[in-house]
């Protein structure tokens, strides 16, 4: 594979001696759009199908300093722009890495970009990649809304858009949307409570307290409405009581998915409507980082004696350490190599001229369920086709099972515990 891809830049770069690449853009791509199938056609079958793809990407220990990762070389190859939103949740540093590798790998050049979670800052480094030609743009959104303007230059710079994660709001440029199923991680969430809390098999009420995600990023909705769906009978039943009161979306969401704000809302509840031995059964946190603020503020503010079932998303390291020690209840774990191998796949496909719809799963035969989805996914201006993964519970009992022996995570010779694909 690296053979042919070294091959392909070579006879890039001989090319662009005589031609400038950018300028004479479409008959070079026509010659390297062939050429980058057979690269591609190469790699499907060095690494079987696309099943079980091995990483030679580190463990997520860059730091945020690090903004831009250019690895444009004005040779004439496919430019692929990645956006990620930022480098403080372990998720994105893996998707960004994975993403870059699985790009270069099939002959594409990357820019990589971290947006520092800041609106402006992926703005710029979207027009960044626009001014360096890039020919795809794969975006997980920080502000879903906010891209309009910058995708119309993309649109006119024919450049393709695809949605990473997070659906890009109100906007007709972009093509197609990568994500897990959204309203089945709420909904895997509450049907965890529910369960634990034995809903369907006692009188007794239950309390629980809600912590939402980022109201600007679009999934947060998801999550919470597939949550919610499940939850509402059993509050308006009385089976579930939430003693703050706090149960509007806006009012339990976390700016920023930020573990301190997660952690301070959380404290305020505790000390205010939970006093002395005032029993909170369960926290639904919508994912990993808030899950750590709510694991904080109990460990610093509640005063009983009983566990508290606290839900997460993502199954990043540390919370995979609380599920152990039993300080986090569950995670919705979301593979995310699978992710990434869609949206390469998928790609490549647009970068080729094609218009990719169901066929393109068949076709892959991927060992993971991925569903291709045209009704859904509305972001205001269109209906944006959508591939989906499935999201599975992890928690004590099974986090062995789903983590370990799938060789998602290991442990060290010190027991520590790494991400491995
Ligand atoms: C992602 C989650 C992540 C959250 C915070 C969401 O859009 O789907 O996996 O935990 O953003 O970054």
């Amino acid at each position: 594979m690296c053979d042919i891809s070294h091959e392909l830049s070579k006879i890039s770069a001989k090319r662009s001696i005589s031609v400038n690449a950018h300028q004479n853009g479409s008959n070079m791509k026509k010659l390297l759009s062939i050429l980058l199938l057979a690269t591609f056609a190469a790699a499907i079958i060095l690494t079987g199908c696309g099943k079980n793809t091995t990483s030679k990407v580190a463990p997520a220990t860059e730091t945020a300093k690090e903004e831009i990762v250019d690895t444009h070389s004005d040779d004439g190859r496919f430019v692929v722009g990645i956006s990620m939103p930022d480098k403080f949740l372990e998720r994105w540093n893996r998707d960004g890495a994975y993403l870059k590798d699985e790009f270069e790998r099939i002959g594409c050049e990357v820019i990589l970009h971290y947006s520092n979670n800041l609106i402006d800052v992926q703005i710029e480094g979207l027009r960044d990649m626009i001014e360096k030609d890039a020919d795809l743009l794969v975006i997980a959104a920080v502000d879903g809304a906010a891209l309009g303007p910058v995708l119309d230059e993309a649109k006119a710079a024919n450049v393709k858009v695809l949605a990473y994660d997070r659906l890009i709001m109100n906007s007709d440029v972009v093509d197609y949307y990568v994500s897990f199923d959204n309203y089945l991680v709420g909904q895997l969430q509450a049907v965890y409570i529910i369960a634990r809390l034995g809903l369907n098999f006692t009188d007794t009420p239950k309390n629980i307290e809600l912590i939402s995600g980022d109201p600007v990023d679009n999934n947060a909705r998801y999550f919470y409405a597939g949550a919610m769906d499940s939850l509402k009978p059993y509050i308006d039943k009385g089976s579930i009581n939430v003693l703050s009161g706090q149960t509007d979306f806006y009012v339990t969401s976390t700016a920023q998915w930020s573990t301190e704000l997660a952690q301070q809302r959380l404290q305020i509840i505790l000390t205010s409507y939970y006093p002395d031995d005032t029993r909170l059964d369960a926290v639904l946190c919508a994912n990993d980082s808030t899950a750590l603020g709510a694991t904080r503020a109990i460990e610093s503010d509640y005063g009983s004696e009983n566990s508290v079932v606290i839900t997460g998303q993502d199954g990043d390291i540390a919370n995979i350490y609380n599920i152990i020690n039993g300080t986090q209840s569950m995670t919705v774990f979301k593979a995310l190599n699978q992710e990434t191998i869609v949206a390469v796949v998928l790609g490549k496909a647009l970068l080729t001229g094609e218009t990719p719809d169901e066929s393109l799963i068949t076709k892959a035969n991927w060992s993971f369920d991925c569903s291709f989805n045209t009704t859904d996914y509305d972001n205001g201006a269109k209906i944006v086709p959508s591939y989906l993964l499935k999201p599975v519970t992890v928690t004590a009992a099974n986090l062995e099972e789903k983590l370990f022996t799938t060789g998602y995570y290991r442990r060290n010779s010190a027991g520590m515990i790494y991400s491995a694909k």
